[in-house]
């Protein structure tokens, strides 16, 4: 449920000290998808753009990002049956026109994509698609067979970095909105040596979700809720906080970071399974390994608790060998380092804090409860993924 903070709000003062004074049209907290893909477009308009990021540009969750992007692209498929299956993934607490608005502008955005150099991968002459759990069709595109985040982010950033009127403040941390009267009037920065308040006629905040508030994460550790707890300190209504998604398999292995194992292996052929290679899904769902993410996650810690395990099995040994090997070159890779091979021995996985779904109430043109403060991405509450995520839906 939406909730309003009840802090009070403020204007720093920043007239004297060791403040430096910056003043732009548009400040852009964050470097993902969200956060270039606006910057692009501000400077498009002819506005001057500082994009804010924590560390490198590339150092976002967009660029981690595996499985792909879904879209009605292919022919099997339209715009009515993704809304179908995003509205039941969400359990029908969608808000309806966020949904029909943002599934009927995904393709024209990769067509816009492609057009500014993402190559997706390709099926002879059509694009390849994929499923995730709660598609029913196969629309989701990816790149490079698991690397889709990279080639989107690659695509972005030399299209942003060819505006002379977008300027890049690396490796620094925005620390506080800078508010009067319920308006957002900037921000104050700081690179490590030196504090700044870059004043602004727009902040657009596309800084991501939390999920290393959690011990198990997908996330990078840039992921720590900056945006969400500077947005409600400037007074911003957050919304449905507690519904954060969990990605039911990640590698669970001692030693290694809970590394993501697509959901789009199962999409292939993939099969959850417990310890003696009993597959358990079509138990929980007819959809099976391919029902929507909660239901996965809820299923497998059952089956952890059921059989006294830490994890459960992702078996890909029906997938043919050399498929799995173009298919999932990274996820190949990570498990090799563990001598995992994936074309016949069983991943150990579980589920880990994935996605926040809540995040800073916006209307679908990014406005906020604070003038002049937008949001978009992750950090956005549109209501577009009600109470659980379509894979692929961000
Ligand atoms: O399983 C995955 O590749 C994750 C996709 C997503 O979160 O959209």
């Amino acid at each position: 449920m939406p909730q309003k903070s009840s802090h009070k709000r403020y204007l720093l003062n920043v007239s004297g000290g060791d403040i430096a004074h910056r003043f732009t049209d548009v400040v852009v907290l964050g470097s993902g998808a969200a956060g270039l893909r606006a910057a692009i477009e501000s400077a498009l308009g002819g506005l001057n753009v500082i994009v804010v990021s924590k560390q490198a540009p590339e150092e976002t969750n967009t660029y981690y990002a595996q499985g792909g992007v879904a879209a009605v692209l292919s022919k099997n498929d339209s715009v009515d049956e993704h809304i179908r299956d995003t509205l039941k993934a969400g359990c029908e607490l969608c808000n309806k026109e966020a949904v029909r608005t943002i599934v009927s502008e995904g393709p024209e955005c990769i067509r816009e994509l492609t057009e500014w150099g993402a190559a997706f991968d390709m099926d002879g002459d059509d694009l390849a698609f994929t499923r995730e759990g709660g598609h029913r069709r196969a629309r989701i595109i990816h790149a490079h067979g698991d690397a889709t985040g990279n080639e989107i982010m690659d695509a972005l950033l030399k299209k942003a970095r060819s505006f002379d009127n977008i300027l890049w403040f690396e490796n620094t941390f925005a620390i506080d909105l800078l508010t009067e009267a319920e308006t957002c009037r900037g921000v104050l920065i700081s690179d490590g040596s030196e504090l700044s308040a870059v004043w602004a006629k727009q902040v657009i905040m596309t800084t991501g979700g939390c999920g290393r508030l959690y011990r198990e994460t997908t996330n990078p550790e840039i992921a720590t809720g900056d945006g969400l707890s500077m947005a409600w300190r400037a007074g911003a209504t957050l919304a449905n906080m507690e519904m954060v998604q969990f990605h039911p398999t990640t590698l669970y292995v001692a030693g290694a970071t809970r590394a993501l194992i697509s959901e789009a292996v199962r999409g292939e052929g993939g099969t959850l399974t417990i310890k003696d290679g009993h597959a358990f899904m079509k138990e929980y769902d007819p959809a099976g390994d391919l029902a929507p993410r909660d239901i996965v996650s809820r299923a497998i810690l059952k089956e952890i608790k059921r059989t006294g395990e830490t994890n459960v099995y992702l078996d890909l040994s029906a997938i043919d060998a050399d498929k799995l090997k173009k298919r999932f070159p990274n996820i190949r890779k990570l498990c090799a380092g563990f001598d995992i091979d994936i074309t016949c021995d069983p991943i150990p996985v579980r589920p880990s804090a994935h996605y926040m779904i809540g995040g800073i109430k916006t209307d679908l043109d990014g406005r906020t409860s604070v003038r002049n403060l937008l949001v978009a991405g992750e950090v956005a509450s549109t209501g577009f993924h009600g109470a659980n995520r379509l894979g692929a839906n961000s």
